[in-house]
């Protein structure tokens, strides 16, 4: 039987124990912070997940689909993962997925990465408040993984294509770095308009702030067609794959050879 996330049962009222919704002043205080992670400080102050991270964290919380039960069936069929699994999420954001799949999952080792600090900080508080020591947290380029090929049992991603630069890219590092017979699925928005709700209001803050010029990010989410969506997972010879649609997101599910 699945194990219930305290986190994912009662999203809001998590948030407000282990993200206060109200605390702006608290992610003043992690900009302020000396410790990014490694970045620079012009990484850091010109992405909008970054200087906006309590936005973003209260929609994914909040109003995101949860697709925790949809990726447990499609990468484990059999209904959960063997002992000792590895797997790493791509774009974790503030660790939603990464810290619900380790919470119930005790016995695998989860990675979230993400380039933002102020993201990946959230997600460690997360963790820790879920008292799970099976999930840590580490600033990355999805674009240009760290990690050796061949790494990890199963590799995840929401809502990541729609903010990158080079999807291409992206599909060829999760290929490299899945072992044989690992298998990975992505989860995308299908529709601009849905997608681009916290790009629209992270822009909107921006321009009344005097945060407003040089982000990187788009002003709004570009979208995958389907077709677009079926063709860029056919850049890599995976053994299997397939995407498809429901509501308002695709995805895809892969499995390496
Ligand atoms: C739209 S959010 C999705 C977060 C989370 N996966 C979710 O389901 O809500 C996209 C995330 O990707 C991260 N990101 C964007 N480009 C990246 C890159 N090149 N490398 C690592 N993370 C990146 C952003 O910092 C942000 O946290």
């Amino acid at each position: 039987m699945l194990r219930t996330s305290p986190i994912l049962a009662s999203p809001l009222s998590a948030l407000k124990s282990v993200l206060p919704l109200n605390s702006r002043a608290k992610a003043e205080s992690i900009r302020a912070s000396p410790a990014f992670d490694g970045a620079t400080a012009t990484e850091v102050s010109d992405s909008l997940f970054e200087q906006f991270a309590w936005l973003y964290i209260f929609c994914r919380e909040n109003l995101f689909r949860d697709d925790t039960v949809r990726m447990i069936h499609s990468v484990w069929p059999s209904g959960g993962p063997a002992p000792g699994e590895k797997l790493i999420e791509l774009g974790c954001g503030p660790g939603f997925y990464s810290c619900g799949l380790a919470w119930r999952f005790r016995e695998i080792s989860v990675v979230g990465v993400d380039r933002s600090p102020s993201q990946l900080k959230w997600a460690r508080e997360k963790a820790r408040a879920l008292g799970i020591n099976n999930c840590t947290f580490q600033r990355d380029n999805v674009l240009d993984l760290s990690y050796p090929d061949n790494s990890f049992d199963v590799l995840l991603a929401s809502r990541l294509l729609t903010v990158l630069p080079d999807r291409e890219r992206a599909v060829a590092e999760m290929y490299r770095v899945l072992k044989p017979g690992a298998r990975c699925f992505i989860a995308e928005p299908r529709y601009a308009f849905w997608a681009s709700i916290p790009l629209i209001t992270m822009w909107l803050l921006a321009g009344i702030t005097h945060f407003k010029n040089g982000y990187r990010e788009p002003s709004k989410a570009t979208v995958l067609s389907t077709r677009e969506m079926t063709s860029l997972f056919r850049t890599q010879p995976w053994r299997r794959s397939k995407t498809w649609q429901e509501g308002r997101y695709h995805y895809a599910l892969c499995e390496k050879g």
